[in-house]
C-alpha cells in the first residue's frame, strides 16, 4: 500500500528512481564495486514523493532505508537493475537514473573462494562489458516519458556529460564532479549542473543533496507542466 501525498505536482505520476552502486561478484566472498552510497537517489526518491509521485526505488546494495511508501525494490549486479528498470520503466512517466553502474564486471563468477598460490605473485581479472541500462531503454521510450540520467566526471564535466546527453537520448543529465571528496561521491553535500537536451544549463551552488533532489523534481514538474 502505497502512502502518498494527496496533492502535489506530480500527482498520478509514477517516478522510477536508482541509487546506489552495482555490485560485481567475483567468487561467494569477493565483489567489485564503486563508491556510490545511493545518498543522492534516495533524496530524488523523496523528493518525488513530496511531489506527490508513486515513487519506485530501485537500489543496488542499500545501506539507506527508504521512507515510508516508497516501493523499495533490491539489487545487487547491473544485470539485476537492468532486469528491474525494464519491468519498472514500462508504466512509468520519468526514470532517473542515479545509480552508479559497474560498466564492467568478472567474465566468470567462481561458484568456491579463490585461493592465493604460492607460486602466483601476479594475478589478472579479465572483466566483460555490462549493458548500458539507459542505451537498452531508449528506444523502448515513448514521448511522454522523461528519462534522466547522472553523469559523473572527474574532468572535462560540461563537455563530458553533453556527449552523454546525446548518445544516451536522454532529456537531462545532471552532471556531477567527482573529483573533490567535499561533494558527489558519498558526500551529503553536492553541487551539480543540469544540463538540458536543448544546451540550457543551470548550475547549482554547493547544497545538501535533498535540495538539488528537490529541484531536479521541480524541473521534471514544470516539463510535466508544458
Ligand atoms: N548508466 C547506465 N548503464 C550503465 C552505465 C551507466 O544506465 N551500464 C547510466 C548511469 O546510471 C548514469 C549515466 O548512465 O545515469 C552516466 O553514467 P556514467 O558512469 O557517468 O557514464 P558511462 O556512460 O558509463 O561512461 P563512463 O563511465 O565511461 O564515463
Ligand atoms: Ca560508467
Amino acid at each position: 500500500q502505497h502512502s502518498q501525498a494527496p496533492t502535489g505536482p506530480l500527482q498520478g505520476r509514477k517516478v522510477v528512481v536508482t541509487a546506489g552502486g552495482t555490485r560485481e561478484p567475483l567468487d561467494p566472498v569477493r565483489y567489485l564495486t564503486n563508491r556510490s552510497s545511493g545518498k543522492m537517489g534516495f533524496a530524488v526518491a523523496k523528493a518525488a514523493q513530496r511531489a506527490g509521485a508513486d515513487v519506485t526505488l530501485i537500489a543496488a546494495n542499500p545501506t539507506l532505508e527508504a521512507p515510508e511508501g516508497i516501493h523499495l525494490v533490491k539489487v545487487q549486479t547491473a544485470a539485476e537493475l537492468l532486469e528491474a528498470v525494464q519491468r519498472e520503466f514500462s508504466d512509468a512517466d520519468v526514470l532517473v537514473m542515479a545509480a552508479a553502474v559497474a560498466d564492467y564486471r568478472p567474465a566468470e563468477v567462481v561458484d568456491h573462494k579463490i585461493k592465493k598460490t604460492a607460486d602466483n605473485q601476479t594475478m589478472s581479472l579479465k572483466l566483460v562489458r555490462n549493458p548500458d541500462i539507459i542505451q537498452t531503454l531508449a528506444p523502448t521510450k515513448r514521448a511522454n516519458q522523461l528519462m534522466i540520467g547522472f553523469a559523473a566526471e572527474t574532468n572535462d564535466l560540461i563537455k563530458n556529460a553533453k556527449k552523454k546527453i546525446q548518445s544516451k537520448k536522454l532529456d537531462l543529465i545532471v552532471a556531477n564532479d567527482v573529483s573533490q571528496t567535499s561533494i558527489g561521491f558519498n558526500s551529503d553535500n553536492n553541487q551539480v549542473t543540469f544540463l538540458f537536451g536543448d544546451g540550457r544549463q543551470v548550475k547549482t551552488p554547493v547544497e545538501s543533496k535533498q535540495k538539488v533532489a528537490d529541484q531536479l523534481i521541480e524541473i521534471v514538474a514544470e516539463e510535466f507542466k508544458s
